[in-house]
């Protein structure tokens, strides 16, 4: 028996480390030494589709009309989380990707942008309760997404750009998705130069296509 509930904690160790975990494992994932863990389950000349677990983040919303306007107030909100404006004190490490949930809208309309650190390893079976109530821990759902990926930074103008050609990349060959919003999502500190790795994520509804329409 004792044994047992051993072997039951060890797996539920195992379940949550194969969530996030261990960088070397992703080659575009390298200033965090924790990223985002995911199964690539098949990818065309255009796009990947990827699995990706359930996981526990810490978010935040902000109202705008543009993304470069909703980032700061979002970045430094979750920043000021992560370095002990939580319940524990605690200083959590800086984790990849930042994942901005973008609304599709009207480029005049306001919407809501979320922004979401991923939670570490350690803080996903009990987050440290944010003290901002702007704050708030979340948990995304396990899903399928495509993936386009590009170099440099992100902008409204770059990822208006990416969702448009992944949008009829995946359009050609009647992949149905979620039309609401796409993710922005990036790997790299603003200071870096070299290596940018972002994507756009669109989340896959019914069962993912990965043939190309040529
Ligand atoms: C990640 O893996 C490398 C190589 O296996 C190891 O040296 C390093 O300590 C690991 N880092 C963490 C945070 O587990
Ligand atoms: C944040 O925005 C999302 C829409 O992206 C909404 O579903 C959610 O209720 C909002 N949460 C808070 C706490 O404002």
């Amino acid at each position: 028996m004792i044994y047992l509930s051993g072997l039951v904690a060890c797996l539920l160790v195992l379940t949550t480390e194969a969530k996030v975990g261990n960088s070397s494992q992703g080659s575009f994932c390298s200033e965090t030494n924790q990223c985002l863990l995911f199964n690539l389950e098949c990818q065309t000349n255009k796009y990947e589709v990827r699995h990706y677990e359930s996981v526990k983040l810490v978010s935040t919303n902000v109202t705008s009309r543009l993304m470069e306007v909703a980032m700061i107030p979002l970045f430094k909100r979750l920043y000021n989380y992560i370095t002990g404006e939580n319940k524990d004190d605690k200083n959590i490490e800086m984790t990849a990707p930042v994942l901005i949930k973008i609304p599709e809208k009207g480029f005049y309309e306001k919407g809501v942008f979320t922004m979401s650190f991923i939670l570490p390893a350690e803080h996903q079976m009990n987050p440290p309760e944010p003290t901002c109530k702007d704050v708030y821990i979340e948990e995304m759902k396990e899903m399928r997404v495509y993936v386009e990926s590009y170099g440099g930074w992100i902008s409204t103008l770059s990822d208006c750009w990416h969702s448009y050609t992944l949008s009829s990349a995946v359009n050609s060959v009647n992949a149905k998705y979620n039309t609401e919003f796409h993710y922005s999502v990036g790997y790299n500190s603003l200071m870096s130069l070299t290596n940018r790795h972002n994507e756009v994520w669109f989340v896959v509804e019914g069962d993912p296509v990965c043939s190309s329409s040529e």
